[in-house]
Order: C-alpha cells, then sequence, then structure tokens
C-alpha cells in the first residue's frame, strides 16, 4: 500500500514520519476524509473546498488547492483499490516543539487509502446512538485534527453497546462524534445550522440538496433533545456512514424501530448519485 507524507509517496513498509511534526505535538492541523466508488472521487469538491476553508480558518498559508488536487488523484492511482476511504491531512508544519507559529515553514500533507466497503446492513436496519453533552470548542466548522472529544464520546457509545453519541449543547442538538444529525417531525427534516457548533457535513451538504429535490419541507434550524426523542425518524450523515437511519436514542425506540419513509426516499437518490 502506497501512502504519502511530506512530498513523497512511500510504501507504508517504508514510510517514515517526522515527531516534530506538529500534528503530533499539538494537533495542528485539519483533515477530510474523501470516499470513493468504483474508482471514482465522490464529492471531491466539496472535499476540497472545505480543507481549503479550514486551513484558512487556523491561520494555515502555503498550501495550494491544486497541490492537493493532485495528491489525492495520484494517491488513489497508485493504489490498486477499487472501493476506499482516502484520509488527507495538513499540518502547519516540522519544528521543535513551541507553541508559537513556527516561520519560514511548508504545511505538511499525510495521506493514506484504506478500503471502504458500503454500510448495507446498518443503512437498512439502523443504528442505536446514546446522547451526551457537547463540551467541544467553539469552532467546530473547522475539521481540525483535535479530535479528544470526539474519540471519547464515540468510545462511551461503544462501551454502551451503541453505534455513535449524539451531542447537544444547551438542550440543543449539534451533531454526532463523527456525523450530523437530522430528525424528521411532523414531517419536516430538520437539521442544525451550519454556523461554529457543527462541521458542515459533506454528506449533510448532500442530504439537503436531495431533500429539495423530492419536495421534503426542510428546516436547518436547532431542535431539541426532547425533539429527537419524539421524532418519526432519525438519520445520521457523513462520508462513510453515508445515510444511515437511527432506531433508538438511549432507551426511546423511534417511529416503529424500523427506517423511515424519508430517510429511505433519500437514500434512494444519494445511491442513484453514487452510480
Ligand atoms: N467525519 N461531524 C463531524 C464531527 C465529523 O467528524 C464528520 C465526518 C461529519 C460528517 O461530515 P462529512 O459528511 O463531510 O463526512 C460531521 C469523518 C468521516 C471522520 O472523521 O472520519
Amino acid at each position: 500500500k502506497i501512502s504519502f507524507y511530506n512530498g513523497e509517496f512511500k510504501d507504508d513498509e517504508e514510510l517514515r514520519v517526522m515527531y516534530q511534526d506538529r500534528a503530533f505535538y499539538f494537533g495542528d492541523g485539519v483533515y477530510e476524509v474523501i470516499r470513493y466508488y468504483d474508482g471514482e472521487f465522490f464529492t471531491l469538491e466539496g472535499h476540497l473546498d472545505r480543507l481549503m476553508n479550514s486551513m484558512s480558518e487556523i491561520e494555515i498559508e502555503g498550501m495550494e488547492r491544486t497541490e492537493l488536487l493532485d495528491i489525492v488523484t495520484e494517491l488513489k492511482e497508485r493504489n490498486t483499490i477499487e472501493n476506499g476511504a482516502l484520509y488527507i491531512q495538513v499540518s502547519r508544519g516540522i519544528q521543535n516543539r513551541n507553541h508559537a507559529y513556527p516561520v519560514d515553514v511548508k504545511p505538511v500533507v499525510l495521506a493514506c487509502i484504506n478500503e471502504a466497503r458500503r454500510p448495507h446492513s446498518q443503512s437498512e436496519n439502523g443504528v442505536h446512538v446514546i446522547t451526551s453533552e457537547d463540551y467541544r470548542w467553539l469552532k467546530c466548522h473547522v475539521k481540525s485534527l483535535n479530535l479528544l472529544a470526539n474519540v471519547m464520546e464515540k468510545e462511551r457509545a461503544v462501551k454502551a453497546g451503541a453505534h455513535e453519541t449524539v451531542m447537544h449543547r444547551d438542550g440543543v442538538v449539534t451533531e454526532g462524534s463523527s456525523t450530523n444529525v437530522f430528525i424528521v417531525r411532523n414531517g419536516i427534516l430538520k437539521t442544525h445550522p451550519a454556523d461554529n457548533l457543527i462541521l458542515n457535513g459533506i454528506t449533510r451538504q448532500e442530504v439537503l440538496r436531495i431533500a429539495g429535490e423530492l419536495d421534503v419541507p426542510v428546516e436547518e434550524a436547532g431542535f431539541s433533545v426532547e425533539e429527537l426523542m419524539d421524532a418519526e425518524e432519525v438519520i445520521i450523515t457523513s462520508t462513510t456512514q453515508e445515510v444511515t437511519p437511527v432506531v433508538k436514542v438511549d432507551d426511546t425506540i423511534i417511529g416503529n424501530g424500523q427506517r423511515g419513509m424519508v430517510t429511505k426516499r433519500i437514500q434512494e437518490v444519494f445511491d442513484a448519485n453514487i452510480h
């Protein structure tokens, strides 16, 4: 398997990373996970736009979009994986440990690919989630390497035998540990607005677009944990989870405990767009 680090493509057996990379010391960087199906990138432009935006938000300079596009394109070509999830991170650079930004260094890119399968079973049968307080920082729109709260909250779900943790801030549902959250209530598809409290998921944007096409009424507005529990349908979305129905929140069964009709209709268009 071939990966990319600091300007070079290398076999994983030979790849060495620099311990002074600020990604290690400070989590000082940003990332993307990009899916490709049968050798074709899915929503690549959206991911590159967001990566550029994340860099700009944390003041990483000196990395061009074309350079990133070349890296992801070549990495996919150099590997023989037909269906994969490409991970790419950009760190602020390599320098001895010092909180202040380094001067005269270039951002450092790490990119790798892992085989990925479509989540068919969960897309059909749904998943269980638990809820928890969102105690993350106030720049959640940045896809930062700092994922401590996210991994700790995901682990709480795993320990509880659930699939994901849905977080809420001051009683308002924000997002999952690595997914966006939607509800259908009184026939209206609702999700948290794309502000600084959530990551504006590329899959989230796809779902909103598809809902528009299907004439499903949409509201980008905060909703409470009570509304979540009381929803007709609940959906979580991400690049790897795609459009996944939620059939249980904590101890509460959602709807009749099965994937809802709005979810299914959105999934059908989502699927059609992949092929
Ligand atoms: N996570 N919210 C958070 C906090 C996320 O980490 C992610 C994605 C999403 C969904 O975004 P998108 O639809 O663009 O994948 C929402 C990626 C997949 C990850 O960290 O693995």
